[in-house]
Parts: C-alpha cells; sequence; structure tokens
C-alpha cells in the first residue's frame, strides 16, 4: 500500500497568564488562535493547568515572560509539563523577559546564582527558548539548549527615527549599558555619552559623573528595564544638571515597581518607552509612558523558528 504524505503539523501557541495579551497579539500577527488552555487554582493557591487540545507532534510555542510573582515561573514549567506529556514533538519556551536574572554570578558569601537555577528549571521541560534583552547576554549559555536571544532594539530605533532630536546624543545609564548605547548612537547616527554610576545598595543608584557632552542636547538613555527607576531619574537629573535640552527615555522591560511611575512622572523627562513584554498594570502606568509592542517581532521570530529559517535577520 503507498503511504500518504500527511501534511505537517502546524505550531501551536500557548499563553500562560502572566501577559495574555501579549499573547492574543502575536498570535494574531500569526492568524491563528491560542490554543485552550485551563488555569485554574486549588483552595490553597497551587496552580493546576490543563491544554485543552490534542497537541500530539506539534510544534508548540509557550509565551510567558518570568518577572514576579515567581508562580509566572513556576507555571510556565507546569505548561511545558503539561504539553511534553501530551506528546509535543517541540516545546518552546518563549520568555519575553527573563526574571531572577540579575543574580548571575556568586559576589558575595553565601548567595544563590538565580539566573542559573531558572535557566536549568527551564532546561528540564523545554526543547528550547525564545527571550528578548536578557540583562546579560551570557545568559545564553547558561542553557544546555539552542536559545534564540533576541533584541528589542529594532524596535525602539524604528521609533525613534521618526522622531526629530537636537544634536542627540544617547546617553549609558552606567558603564554596563555602554553597549547597548553604542548600538543604539550608530543606529541613530548621534553620539555618545556614559555615566559613572555608583551603587550604594540594591535598587539604590547614585549618578556620579559624565563622561561625554550634553549640554544644549537632546539625549535618549536606553537600558534593558526599569525597574524602580532610580537608576533612569537618576541619570536625567544628572544630564539636566549639565544642560542637557530634551531627556527621552527607552527600556524594554517595564517592572516599574514600587516608586518607578511617580519617580518618572515627576523627571524631567518628556518620554518613557518601553516595551510590552511584561503586562503593565493600570497603577504602573502614567502620562509620559509609552508601550511599543514587541508583538510583531515575537511572531516573526516564532514563524522563522517553525520554519528552520534563521532568525539573525530579525537582530537588524
Ligand atoms: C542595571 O544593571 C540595569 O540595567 C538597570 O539599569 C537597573 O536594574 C534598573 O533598576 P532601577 O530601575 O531599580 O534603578
Amino acid at each position: 500500500m503507498k503511504a500518504t504524505a500527511l501534511p505537517r503539523a502546524p505550531f501551536l501557541i500557548m499563553s500562560g497568564t502572566a501577559n495574555h495579551a501579549l499573547a492574543e497579539e502575536v498570535a494574531k500577527h500569526l492568524e491563528v488562535s491560542l490554543c485552550a488552555v485551563t488555569h485554574r487554582r486549588f483552595a490553597d493557591g497551587e496552580l493546576f493547568v490543563k491544554v485543552d487540545e490534542n497537541v500530539r507532534g506539534r510544534d508548540v510555542f509557550i509565551i510567558q515572560p518570568t518577572n514576579p510573582p515567581a508562580e509566572n515561573i513556576l507555571e510556565l514549567l507546569l505548561m511545558m509539563d503539561a504539553a511534553k506529556r501530551a506528546s509535543a514533538a517541540r516545546i518552546t519556551a518563549v520568555i519575553p523577559y527573563f526574571g531572577y536574572a540579575r543574580q548571575d554570578r556568586k559576589d558575595q558569601p553565601r548567595v544563590a546564582i538565580s539566573a542559573k537555577l531558572m535557566a536549568n528549571l527551564v532546561s528540564l521541560e523545554a526543547d528550547r527558548v525564545l527571550a528578548i534583552d536578557f540583562h546579560q547576554h551570557q545568559l545564553q549559555g547558561f542553557f544546555d539548549l539552542p536559545v534564540d536571544h533576541l533584541y528589542a532594539a529594532p524596535v525602539f530605533v524604528n521609533y525613534y527615527r521618526q522622531k526629530t532630536f537636537k544634536d542627540l546624543v544617547v546617553v549609558a545609564s552606567d558603564v554596563g549599558a555602554a553597549k547597548m548605547a553604542r548600538g543604539f548612537a550608530k543606529r541613530l547616527d548621534a553620539s555618545l555619552a556614559i555615566i559613572d554610576k555608583r551603587r550604594t545598595a540594591a535598587n539604590e543608584a547614585e549618578a556620579v559623573n559624565v563622561v561625554g557632552d550634553v549640554e544644549g542636547r537632546d539625549c535618549l538613555i536606553p537600558d534593558d528595564m526599569i525597574d524602580t527607576g532610580g537608576t533612569m531619574t537618576e541619570a536625567v537629573y544628572a544630564l539636566k544638571r549639565l544642560g542637557a535640552e530634551k531627556i527621552y527615555i527607552g527600556a524594554t522591560h517595564a517592572l516599574l515597581s514600587g516608586p518607578a511611575a511617580q519617580r518618572l512622572s515627576e523627571a524631567p523627562v518628556e518620554e518613557v518607552a518601553v516595551t510590552n513584554t511584561i503586562e503593565i498594570p493600570p497603577e504602573r502606568r502614567f502620562d509620559k509612558l509609552k508601550v511599543l509592542s514587541i508583538a510583531p517581532l515575537l511572531a516573526k521570530a516564532i514563524g522563522y523558528t517553525h520554519s528552520d529559517l534563521s532568525v539573525s535577520s530579525l537582530f537588524d
């Protein structure tokens, strides 16, 4: 009997509960519906996940940022486990924001390396990882899996190219952000300045010195994340003291914890552009906040990954 070639099973997109709106948007770009999944809790709060469709032999992409609460990472693990036990052919953990990444080395006695621990946990269940702007690029090596690490920079650069700036300077908020800032400066045909930041304690930042000329010029400060907004607001005030004109902030991951919204609202900044890698609840939003969507980039990356096409074109 002649064998009939079966059509290749299409991919499936699943969403955790951490950023359902982003997953919906990605699915819309890919012209598919999200796979049906039940998320429930036992009376004591324990998470329950059930995949409500047949995933046997399918290429499954599970979208879930792992910002706090820590249940977000747990939910991702449960969803991957459910898909694997339901015989999915391949599981890609799509982690738009990879949380617990800041603790990436033993820089004081008796501390955990949470970034490695989280990578180990994800590696237990995933076949691949697709992520955006890790806190450090070398986190890719923490996973013993193929990792596609995307940059949100093209999304920001396209956005900023539509604005008119006065003699733009891209400012690195600390020495660690210099490489990212240099990339922005090159693409936006701007010059570069660097803030020499001294940190007195975790989540407390103090801008000390600015290397570069900012007087009478517009400034753009790019970073991977805004947590409490301390780093950014210190940078803004330091630039203003040196005579900077309009100041723009661009950061991929909008954690916007604690005082961030108030600090940034009060700071002399024109606009704070972020992406939707993390769901931003209404109480963390403020007038100057502009949210750019990362969904088209993620959708392309998922489509290319499914079709075994190179995703490196998405880096430009
Ligand atoms: C620093 O290494 C990071 O790139 C961010 O600048 C920092 O984590 C932001 O934290 P916060 O907003 O609390 O200053």
